[in-house]
Formats: structure tokens, C-alpha cells, sequence
């Protein structure tokens, strides 16, 4: 309807006045700043706008305008937001901004998020909208916006996210088609009718509080129930619908196959069953059996044995370097470290019950139930070529070690043949396996504020390690290495290893997580150990994998995929889906992948240090936390009028 006016107003807009540039995006900023946040933004004119809170530049160019929850008021003027050109970013949300949206908006062709929702907008959703091709994310929830929905929404092709929730819209849903949509709202308006056979399979939930039905929300009235397909395999309503009325050779074939299908599935699972439960039948051998079953058994000399046995009672309590002083002379046994009890021996533990947990950089991890029903994780080494003397000084370092955040390592076993260190088990495993494992068959999802805390965490934990000297690292930092406790609290693990074993493991172990300049394993710096945390943030926020088959495919590793889309300003296409869910912790999730990118910086020297990491990160969660209070106190007022 607009249209011809909309052509008239590009052509008036294309008449060149000098091309736009970062001196013009900064007196659009102003100029916005004047007329909708004049005293809460704390803008310093004496700096380049890319310097502004919420402000961010590409090519001298803003590309990102962030002010969500600081008190905008009133309506945007054109002539403000809309000069912009190169805007790819604007979220404004949770502001008192009314009015229509200026029309001159349409000129930022390049937008791709624009998150408008909790204001006072009003007015019909504008027309111009539809000409942004590249909008991505739409949200325009919580505000007045009235009138219907445009079919005109499928030009937006790449459109993912379209919310619409809590406002005035009126009359039916037109049918949409846009593939890429995955999250969808139009709960809490005015809207009939039945909803369209593309938007079907999403949730009931995304149609609260409507005068809609089918799908979902069960058929309209006067629709044939989609009853008994239900029932039937997936095969078998493909055919039903090419021939409702009478079953077709081709019909009574599929269900034969489904039915056939069905048997086989139940076969399977029985199946399935019964290893599971042979599998834990297995668990109940001993540590001993449990190496043995893993290929090489334990060699532990016969001298351990005894002696260890013996020792048991004989009060060596004295502490861990009296025991390791004695080591050598006085045979092989396990070596605790602190004072205090020695709680159990060699023979306790090759007596009780194990699990491998995991075959491991440094060798395979078990988890043993003592008879006392303590569990104790005990780790196998590999590769271990020191010689006693200097095996003994560098494990007795790693047990002198002792923070909250690294699992504490309480024993060890020395001999020729064979060294087994013993840690505190973690019941809830790693991180790793927490991030990857299990997706989509009904795990929790890890939310910003647990994430947020392992970060933290772990971050503490190296911090720790590099504070016991100069040149004191981890080595070996990844998701696997990161270790949970019953209540998500992260623990480091696997520190000090690296120094233990020989020259033969290459460095390809900690492919992903290794940075560039590392060329030996035994000599990471602590700047190699803030790359390597990089890529664990950007794992946390990504959900994926740093070794993941599609980043291989394309031959780049994680940080440079994320820097790549992070470059084109797809910020939000970066984080995990799970993530996603909690959207007002948006800003925060930037700021920590922007950290992310600072640690995993291809030159050493650009890194943070780690104890600068975890001051970051402390802000960060902080302000997250800030932030939901302000938005929080906005919502209340938007309730009120
Ligand atoms: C603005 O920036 C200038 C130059 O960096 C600085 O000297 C001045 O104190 C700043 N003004 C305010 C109000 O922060
Ligand atoms: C926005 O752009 C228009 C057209 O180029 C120009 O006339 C106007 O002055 C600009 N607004 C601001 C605040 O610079
Ligand atoms: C939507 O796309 C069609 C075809 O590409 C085009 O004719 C129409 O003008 C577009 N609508 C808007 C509002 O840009
Ligand atoms: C939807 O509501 C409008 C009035 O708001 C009415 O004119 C229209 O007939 C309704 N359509 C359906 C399918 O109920
Ligand atoms: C849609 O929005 C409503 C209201 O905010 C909310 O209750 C509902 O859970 C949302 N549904 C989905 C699928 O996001």
C-alpha cells in the first residue's frame, strides 16, 4: 500500500549528500542521543563513537548499537538510527521508546538482529520491515504494535527468530514459509483463524492466550481430526495421505514395513538392554581386573604389596615428604600426601571395584569404590620416563598444591613398572562430557549462569598455577580437564602432568586447544595455557566441540570460525541454541566472547594474562547480574502504566 511512497522516499535518500562515515554515524548517535536518552547516555564527546557504551565499529563504520534497559524515552526521530547505514545490530530493548519506528530505518539494508521488544512501540508493523533482507533475528514482542501480519514476512528468507508476542495484533496468520525459522511467538494477541501448515510444528506455546486453533492447539472446528495417523509409523502417513479413502497395495505394504519396523526397534532395544545390564553386571570387578581387561596388566611388585599392607597401621602419618623420602628405601607402596591417616593401601585399592572413566592424554583413568564406599579416581600414567628421584620431587609439587578450584590429588604409587595417581572422584565428570554428550535426549541444559561460573572457575583454578611461579603452566587445558562436583562447582585437573611424561607425546594431543606457537608439549607458557582457556570459553559458548568434524572439514579451528562470523556480525548465530533460551543475559554472552577472542589471540603478547581473565569475568557476571535487576525494575514500570 505504501509502496509507491516507500520508492519515492529511497530515491530521495539515494541523492548523495557525501558518503555516509564514521563523522555522520556520530552525528546520527547524537542526534538519537538528544531526543531519546539525553541524560542516561554517558556518551563522551571528546571520543571516537566507537569507544560509546553499546557502541561498536567495524571498517570506521558503527555496526552494532546495543542499549537494552538503560531508559530511552519517546520516539526515535528519522534522521537518528536510520542514518546508520551500516548498522547490523540494534537492540534497544527493554526501553520506554513509543511511536511508530522511523521509516528510515529501511536505509540499514545490512541489518541482521534487531531486537526491539519491551517498549511502547505502536502503530502497524511497518511496511519497510520487509525490505531488510537480511534480518535474522526479529523481536518485537511486548510492545503496542497492532494490525495484522503480514504475508509479506516471507520476503524476509533468512529470517530465524520471529517473536511477536504480547502485542495488538488482529485477524489470521498468513502462510508462512521461511525455512530457516526456529523460534516463533505470537502468544497474546488478538489473532484467529487456523494457523498455517508451515507454522504447525511448532509448540503450543508459541500460540498462547489467541483465538487460534489446529496444529498444536488441536483442530479447528469443522477440520477432520488427524486422529488414527497418529498412531501409525511415519511411512505409513505419507501413503495415507496420497489415498484417504480406500488403503492402496501401496498402503497395506507400509504398514506391513512399519509394522516390521516396530518389531525390529523392540528387538534392538532388548538387546540393548541386556548388554546395558551385562555391562553393569562388569562393573563389580576389581581395579586390578578392571587394568587387566583394558590390555597390560598392573605390574605392582610383590615388595608393594606387602610392604604397603604392613605399613598400613604402623602410623606413617608423618606427612608427605617423610613417606617419599622414605620411598625408595622403603619399597613401594602408595604415597599420601598431607598429614593425617593414611585412609587406605595399595591392596584396598586393587580390591575394589572399578570403571575405566576415560583413556586419557597421560594414560586411562578408573573410578574404585573402596570398601568403605569411598570412590577415588586413580589414573594410570603412560609414557612416565623420570627417573624416581625427579618423578618423586615433581608429583610431590602437583600434591602441594591446593585451591578450591583444582581436584586435589591425595596419593600416588611409584614403581619401575608402574605409576598410578589417586584424586578425589568427581561425580558429575567433566566438562566435556557435560557440553557434548547426550544432546537432545532430554539432558538439562547448561544455562548462562552455571556456564558462566565454570568459566569463572576454572579461571581461578589456572590462576592458582601460574601463582606458584614464573613459569609455572597447566599445559594441558581443555574441556575434559575440567572436572565437576556434585554441585557444578569446576575443578582443573590434571595439573603438572604435562611435566611428568616423556618427549614422545606430540603435541597433536591437545589439537583445538593448542596455541600456535606451542611446538613442545612439556614447555607451554602460561600465555599458551590463556590460549588454550580461550578456546574453552568459546566451547562453553558455542556448544561445540574445538575438534569438531565440520571445523576440520572447512580446516579452521574454533576461534578463527568464530572470528569469521563474529567479523560479519552474526554475533548472535555463534553462541549455543541452548543459550539462546536466556536472552537477557545477551550482553553478557558478547562481552565473554569477546574475552574469549582476546585469550585465544594469535600472538602471545595480545593475551590477557589469566589473573586479568578472571578479573574480567568477575565483571561480566556481575553486570549479568545488574542487568536482570534493570530490566527487572523496567518491566514493573511498564506494568504500571
Ligand atoms: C572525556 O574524554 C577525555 C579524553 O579522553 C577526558 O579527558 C575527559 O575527562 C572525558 N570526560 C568525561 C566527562 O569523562
Ligand atoms: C541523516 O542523513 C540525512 C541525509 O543524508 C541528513 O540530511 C541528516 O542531516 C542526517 N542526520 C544527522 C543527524 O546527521
Ligand atoms: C517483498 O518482495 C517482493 C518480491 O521480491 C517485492 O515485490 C516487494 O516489494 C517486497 N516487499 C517489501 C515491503 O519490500
Ligand atoms: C477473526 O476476527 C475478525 C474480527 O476481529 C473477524 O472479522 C473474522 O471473521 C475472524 N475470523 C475467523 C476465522 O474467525
Ligand atoms: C511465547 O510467549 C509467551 C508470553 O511471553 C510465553 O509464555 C511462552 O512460553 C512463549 N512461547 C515460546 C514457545 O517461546
Amino acid at each position: 500500500m505504501a509502496s509507491p511512497l516507500l520508492f519515492l522516499f529511497f530515491l530521495l535518500s539515494s541523492i548523495p549528500g557525501g558518503a555516509p562515515d564514521l563523522v555522520s554515524d556520530r552525528a546520527a548517535l547524537l542526534a538519537f542521543r538528544s531526543s531519546v536518552g539525553p541524560v542516561v547516555l554517558p556518551w563522551n564527546d571528546s571520543m571516537t563513537p566507537c569507544s560509546w557504551l553499546g557502541v561498536a565499529c567495524d571498517a570506521g563504520r558503527v555496526t552494532v548499537l546495543r542499549l537494552p534497559a538503560v531508559g530511552l524515552m519517546g520516539q526515535i526521530p528519522a534522521g537518528t538510527v536510520g542514518n546508520l547505514t551500516a548498522l547490523r545490530t540494534l537492540s534497544l530493548r527493554y526501553n520506554a521508546l513509543s511511536g511508530g519506528l522511523p521509516a528510515d530505518l529501511a536505509k540499514c539494508s545490512q541489518l541482521r538482529n534487531l531486537y526491539l521488544q519491551r517498549n511502547r512501540f505502536s502503530g502497524e508493523i511497518p511496511a519497510f520491515l520487509f525490505s531488510l533482507q537480511n534480518l535474522v533475528r526479529l523481536n518485537l514482542a511486548g510492545n503496542d504494535f497492532s494490525g495484522g501480519i503480514s504475508p509479506d514476512f516471507n520476503n524476509l528468507t533468512r529470517l530465524a527468530t520471529l517473536y511477536l508476542e504480547n502485542n495488538q495484533l488482529l485477524g489470521e496468520i498468513p502462510e508462512l514459509n521461511l525455512p530457516s525459522l526456529s523460534q516463533f511467538n505470537v502468544s497474546f494477541n488478538q489473532l484467529n483463524g487456523s494457523i498455517p501448515s508451515k507454522l504447525r510444528k511448532m509448540p503450543a506455546e508459541a500460540f498462547l492466550k489467541t483465538g487460534l486453533c489446529g496444529g498444536p492447539l488441536g483442530p479447528c472446528p469443522g477440520e477432520i481430526s488427524p486422529s488414527p495417523a497418529a498412531e501409525v509409523p511415519a511411512g505409513v502417513e505419507a501413503e495415507a495421505k496420497h489415498d484417504k479413502k480406500k488403503l492402496s497395495g501401496g498402503a497395506i505394504a507400509g504398514i506391513a514395513i512399519g509394522a516390521a519396523a516396530g518389531v525390529l526397534i523392540i528387538l534392538i532395544l532388548v538387546v540393548l538392554l541386556c548388554r546395558k545390564r551385562s555391562s553393569r553386571a562388569g562393573k563389580t570387578r576389581t581395579l586390578e581386573a578392571a587394568v587387566e581387561a583394558g590390555g597390560k596388566p598392573l605390574e605392582v611388585t610383590a615388595a608393594g604389596r606387602d610392604k604397603g599392607a604392613g605399613e598400613g597401621g604402623n602410623g606413617n602419618g608423618t606427612g608427605s615428604h617423610a613417606a617419599a623420602a622414605k620411598g625408595e628405601a622403603a619399597g613401594k607402596k602408595l604415597v599420601f600426601f598431607g598429614s593425617g591417616a593414611r585412609p587406605f593401601d595399595l591392596e584396598d585399592l586393587l580390591r575394589a571395584s572399578a570403571e575405566v572413566l576415560g583413556k586419557g592424554t597421560f594414560g586411562t583413568a578408573y573410578k574404585a569404590v573402596l570398601e568403605m564406599g569411598t570412590a577415588v579416581a586413580v589414573k594410570r600414567l603412560k609414557d612416565v620416563n623420570l627417573p624416581e628421584k625427579e618423578f618423586r620431587e615433581k608429583i610431590e609439587a602437583v600434591g602441594a598444591m591446593d585451591h578450591p578450584n583444582l581436584v586435589p590429588l591425595r596419593a600416588y604409587y611409584y614403581s619401575k613398572e608402574e605409576k598410578l595417581i589417586v584424586y578425589d572422584y568427581m561425580p558429575m565428570g567433566s566438562l566435556s562430557a557435560l557440553l557434548h554428550g547426550n544432546r537432545g535426549s532430554g539432558r538439562t541444559p547448561l544455562d548462562w549462569e552455571t556456564r558462566s561460573s565454570i568459566a569463572l572457575a576454572a579461571a581461578r583454578g589456572i590462576e592458582y598455577i601460574h601463582s606458584t611461579g614464573p613459569s609455572a603452566s597447566h599445559g594441558n587445558i581443555k574441556s575434559s580437564n575440567i572436572l565437576l562436583t556434585k554441585s557444578y562447582e569446576a575443578r582443573v585437573s590434571d595439573h603438572g602432568l604435562a611435566h611428568l611424561v616423556g618427549p614422545t607425546l606430540t603435541t597433536t594431543r591437545i589439537a583445538g586447544y593448542r596455541a600456535p606457537e606451542v611446538t613442545d608439549a612439556q614447555k607451554v607458557s602460561q600465555k599458551a595455557d590463556v590460549y588454550s582457556f580461550g578456546v574453552l570459553l568459546l566451547e562453553l559458548l558455542t556448544g561445540k566441540a574445538p575438534a569438531q568434524a565440520f571445523l576440520n572439514d572447512e580446516g579452521v579451528d574454533l576461534p578463527r570460525w568464530v572470528q569469521s562470523v563474529v567479523r560479519e556480525e552474526w554475533t548472535s548465530e555463534v553462541f549455543d541454541l541452548e543459550l539462546l533460551r536466556y536472552q537477557n543475559a545477551e550482553e553478557q554472552m558478547v562481552q565473554l566472547l569477546q574475552l574469549a577472542i582476546d585469550c585465544a589471540a594469535q600472538y602471545p603478547d595480545k593475551r590477557p594474562t589469566i589473573s586479568e581473565v578472571v578479573v574480567r569475568i568477575e565483571e561480566i557476571r556481575h553486570s549479568s547480574i545488574q542487568a536482570v535487576d534493570r530490566g527487572q525494575s523496567i518491566n514493573d514500570g511498564n506494568d504500571q502504566s
